[in-house]
């Protein structure tokens, strides 16, 4: 499973990608707004530079002539952008015009199977569902990542499922178990996948026990307790 980090901030796509397991990136307009900055081309270069996988960068354009011409200035921008277009008529024409052209696509803002397998007929490179976001309007996102996965499992559809959206480790855990082929988290949630309180209260206990072992050692004994 490929983890990609939900951030348009530099200082944390850094962060995440010194720890070794990060494979791509993915932004959205509100994603930059949050991270500020004055250029946008340069922004997303920047962050080509950082990571090496696919970048996501999203057009803000809803028709199809807007969307391609977008899109073609971030597909040059390096090889690694993956243009991201909303889940939309027009939007989806754009996908098969894109994918034809060998551009990498993230087909975005979906919540619905039917809206996943469109996507994929149109040759879209990833489909986004948002998990959290339908979670949010009591409708269990999780069922919708095991659905498109089944679908594309059964024809075989390349597209890769890609759990967006994703609030907390049990997403990241789930989707994993249902082969989703990447999830895109925000850095909190790529951080408490490593925690556990009893890795902390162990490693405390190993520590303590080290330093007395040491000491007793270093005073002539040989460290266990009488
Ligand atoms: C996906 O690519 C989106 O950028 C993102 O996951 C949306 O998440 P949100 O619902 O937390 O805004």
């Amino acid at each position: 499973m490929k983890f990609f980090i939900d951030t348009a901030d530099l200082n944390e796509i850094r962060e995440a990608n010194e720890m070794g397991v990060l494979d791509g990136v993915t932004t959205n307009p509100s994603l930059m707004r949050k991270a500020g900055g004055s250029d946008f081309y340069e922004h997303i270069k920047k962050i080509c530079e950082i990571v090496e996988g696919p970048v996501s960068a999203e057009v803000i354009s809803t028709d199809y002539d807007g969307i391609m011409d977008e899109a073609l200035p971030l597909a040059e921008l390096h090889d690694n952008v993956v243009v991201k277009v909303p889940l939309i008529l027009d939007g989806i024409k754009a996908i098969r015009s894109l994918s034809s052209q060998g551009i990498k696509t993230n087909c975005t803002l979906c919540f619905s199977p039917t809206q996943a397998l469109v996507a994929a007929k149109a040759g879209a490179t990833f489909i986004s569902p948002f998990v959290g976001r339908l979670d949010d309007i009591s409708t269990p996102g999780m069922e919708l990542i095991e659905q498109i996965v089944l679908m594309y499992d059964n024809y075989g559809f390349e597209t890769e499922v890609l759990v967006a959206s994703i609030r907390h480790p049990m997403h990241v855990v789930e989707a994993a178990m249902m082969g989703a082929d990447v999830a895109t988290m925000p850095f909190g949630v790529i951080k408490q996948l490593i925690k556990h309180p009893l890795t902390d209260v162990g490693l405390e206990k190993f520590i303590s026990d080290w330093k007395a072992y040491r000491a007793a050692t270093e005073a002539g004994s040989n460290g266990i307790d009488a």
